[in-house]
């Protein structure tokens, strides 16, 4: 039985949607668990270029179910313009989609509100994605004004519990900006009962599905969205996303036991990238920097944010491959460093004097982390033609070498480019 797991192990954007892909055809289901459309990657199929933000990529095979879990929050407006282009250009998805009862869903006052804090917080703005995916979240765990999927088939019980959010949203939201315009709770209820329809085809109970899938030896396939370093609990606190990104929210946001996964597939890009605030040890501001991000295209796919970029950061990483319980390293966008002639992994830091492999628990003592540099020599050779790891330049195998001894697991994919075949399977 093969149950795979597929984790980002830095601040996101690792490409894991390629590594997702390539694996989708030996399995039956694919379920992503947490974030919502805060998430996004273009996936290439059949000569078409999709973007996903909500779906797992899975929905695009058609042997394939796709699986909403619980731990996710959904916009079912862009769930369902998602699902619309899908169809338009591939074909019905019938009963190959599953969308939790128990997910938590994005109202339009999830996203004002969080505009009104970033915009307060100002030099200290997280630089979120604007998708509202902190404020469902937090309404979540405060349960008073948390709605799932499931509670939009209680229509007169939505439509109060609907007039009630809304008044003390509208309440808090005018004192703190003036500029906010109040929300009216009928006309959402009425935009939300028809996008509920609309799901209800697709909307069940997510968990017994899956755990009567393993009972059946089914092959599951978690799709991580986000980065490790980006996890509520375990990331760089509050420059974080609001679920469990890294291994740790697979099992509370699938129902699926955490002993059922039997391969953890860690993805992580050659150099880093982050978007949004908080600190990056190993960022460049110079001219490599600028290379990095004009050759590896390094701008966000939900945003269009410059993306900031850095060396590898094997502390970071190896903290989060721990985390995660990683067995085996996908390493993405290895082709982007062909043209430089030294590269540098950072594997230690120095934080006041004091040398360490240790990752920091709080921001401030990452802030004050200057990273201690391994320099490697570069290939200078375009290596996207490498098929097989013999392909690769010495310099290039080198450099994979010290990444796995440093991460501490070994490296089973090497991506050279973002076609399928552009890859070196170990
Ligand atoms: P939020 O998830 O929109 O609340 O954003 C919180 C932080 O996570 C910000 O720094 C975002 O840039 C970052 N973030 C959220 N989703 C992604 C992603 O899919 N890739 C990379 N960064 C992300």
């Amino acid at each position: 039985m093969s149950v795979t797991s597929v984790i980002g192990l830095q601040w996101g954007d690792e490409a894991k949607g390629k590594i997702v892909d390539l694996l989708t055809p030996e399995h039956d289901i694919v379920v992503r668990y947490q974030g919502g459309n805060n998430a996004g990657h273009t996936v290439q199929f059949r000569g078409e270029t999709y973007k996903m933000s909500l779906l797992p990529t899975g929905i695009l095979h058609p042997h394939c179910k796709a699986v909403v879990a619980t731990g996710m929050v959904v916009n079912p407006k862009a769930l369902l313009e998602e699902l619309d282009d899908i169809v338009r250009r591939s074909g019905p998805v019938d009963n190959r989609l599953l969308i939790s009862n128990r997910a938590h869903v994005v109202f339009p006052y999830h996203m004002e509100e969080e505009a009104v804090l970033e915009k307060r917080r100002q030099d200290e703005a997280i630089g979120t994605t604007m998708r509202g995916i902190g404020t469902c979240y937090r309404d979540k765990a405060g349960r008073t004004h948390g709605i799932r999927i499931g509670d939009l088939y209680y229509p007169e019980t939505l439509r109060q519990r609907l007039r009630d959010i809304v008044t003390y949203k509208n309440t808090i939201l005018q004192a703190l900006d003036p500029d906010f315009q109040p929300l009216d709770a009928d006309a959402i209820f009425d935009e939300y009962s028809g996008y509920a329809e609309r799901m209800q085809p697709y909307v069940g109970d997510t968990t017994a599905f899956l755990l009567d899938a393993l009972d059946q030896g089914k092959r599951i396939l978690f799709e991580g969205a986000q980065g490790s370093l980006l996890d509520i609990d375990h990331g760089t606190f509050p420059y974080v996303t609001s679920s469990n990104s890294s291994g740790c929210g697979i099992h509370n946001g699938s129902g699926v036991p955490e002993r059922a996964i039997t391969r953890m597939i860690g993805v992580i890009k050659a150099y880093t990238t982050r978007v949004g605030g908080g600190p990056f040890p190993t960022e460049l501001h110079d001219e490599i920097g600028q290379h990095i991000r004009d050759v590896g295209r390094e701008y966000g796919t939900v945003t269009g944010r410059p993306r900031r970029c850095g060396w590898f950061d094997a502390v970071a990483c190896r903290y989060s491959a721990r985390l995660s319980g990683i067995d085996a390293i996908a390493v993405m966008l290895l082709d982007v460093l062909s043209q430089l002639d030294e590269l540098c992994i950072c594997e230690a830091y120095e934080i006041d004097g004091r040398r360490t492999t240790d990752f920091p628990a709080h921001v401030h003592e990452l802030a004050k982390a200057k990273p201690v540099y391994r320099t490697l020599p570069g290939w200078k050779r375009d290596i996207s033609h490498a098929r097989k790891l013999d392909d690769l330049p010495a310099e290039a195998r080198s450099y994979l070498e010290t990444i796995s001894q440093l991460v501490g697991a070994p490296i089973t994919i090497v991506s050279v480019g973002p076609d399928r075949e552009q890859t070196v399977m170990i």
